[in-house]
């Protein structure tokens, strides 16, 4: 593989965004091309960009020369089709969670995937955190068990408002039952966590509360799954007044003591009998684990060995989450 690994990216709004300003700093990742399929928004980030170029036509842009890998970060409604598209011109896929709402497409590109052993992987950020680690090592397969058997893991998620501040330029999928809501894309990281860690959850009972328009996302959703034996509680809701614009944290209580993710990419430990201790704080680990992300993105795309979900992983949440999101 050449030094420089020249990235086409497919949708420019906030996450798109958000990606170009972090591959800027890397020292192999190179955003070269760009597409959206608003041409305001395309011509607004070449002009911001103007190393990157544009085509005619996002299918001209996945033929594109010299290309090695495509960034897809549009509404999850065309990520199945721009990703077969990049399949197709041999190109390595980083598709944004969610995956997809298309079940029977994702299926067959899970099919495809495995077949033609094609390099795909969805953009879980916490597939490279120190927490996720944490948790492996004490609850993974093959973990010696160090804070003894898990009792039950409790996902509790507020937001004063959604969109949250940073999303509201998104576009009006983000806030709609179809495509959007914080299970989605929120929970959807945790519930990545969880079955990484533990496996495949069931759903045993899932309250999704709807506005009465028929339109909007869920506005609070309370549900439990089991994974094998353990109980797992989710609470998640849209509250006004919530102090801060948001509030994650993901609780594992085990037999001798609770390991809690916080803030995204905070950690903390508590043995029992003891006190709650940082194991790193949010912001430092947020840094650190969006680097080692780049880094695993690059051994994706050059078929080594790395960490990110692939797109069957990806589907297994996506299928846990649309469960919970149905109402009987
Ligand atoms: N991994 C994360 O932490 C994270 C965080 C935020 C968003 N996301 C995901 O990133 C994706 C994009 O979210 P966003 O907040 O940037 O949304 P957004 O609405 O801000 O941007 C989406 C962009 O895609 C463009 N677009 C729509 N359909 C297109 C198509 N067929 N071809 C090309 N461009 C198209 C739109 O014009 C828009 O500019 C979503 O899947 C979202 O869930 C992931």
């Amino acid at each position: 593989m050449p030094d420089s690994l020249n990235i086409g990216i497919v949708g420019l709004g906030v996450m798109g965004h958000r990606m170009l300003e972090r591959l800027q700093s890397h020292p192999r990742l190179r955003a070269t091309m760009a597409w959206d399929a608003n041409p305001d928004t395309c011509a607004r980030a070449l002009q911001l960009h103007p190393a990157l170029r544009s085509a005619d036509s996002v299918e001209a842009l996945i033929a594109t020369p010299g290309l090695h890998g495509l960034y897809i970060a549009t509404p999850p409604g065309p990520h199945m089709r721009l990703s077969a598209l990049a399949f197709d011109a041999g190109l390595a896929v980083l598709c944004e969670k969610p995956l997809t709402t298309d079940f029977d497409a994702a299926r067959r590109l899970v099919r495809r995937i495995a077949d033609d052993k094609l390099r795909g992987a969805v953009n879980f950020s916490l597939a490279s955190s120190h927490g996720l680690a944490c948790l492996q090592h004490n609850f993974g397969a093959g973990s010696t068990l160090p804070m003894g058997t898990l009792r039950d893991v409790r996902i509790d998620l507020a937001f004063a408002a959604w969109p949250r501040p940073w999303q509201m330029a998104a576009g009006a999928w983000l806030s709609e039952r179809a495509e959007g809501g914080f299970s989605r894309e929120v929970l959807s990281h945790f519930i990545f966590v969880l079955q990484r860690v533990l496996g495949p959850a069931a759903v045993w009972s899932s309250k999704p509360v709807y506005p009465p328009d028929g339109v909007g996302a869920e506005t609070a959703l309370e549900a439990e799954l089991r994974v094998d034996e353990v109980p797992v509680h989710i609470k998640a809701r849209v509250d006004a007044n919530l102090p801060a614009a948001e509030r994650n944290r993901m609780v594992w209580r085990a037999q001798w003591g609770v390991l809690t993710l916080r803030d995204w990419f905070g950690v903390t430990g508590q043995r029992k009998g003891g006190s709650e201790e940082s194991l790193g704080e949010p912001d430092v680990l947020r840094a650190r684990g969006q680097a080692d992300q780049l880094e695993q993105w690059v051994a994706m795309i050059e078929g080594r060995d790395h960490l990110l979900p692939g797109f069957d992983e990806a589907l297994a949440v996506q299928q846990t989450i649309e469960s919970m999101l149905q109402t009987v």
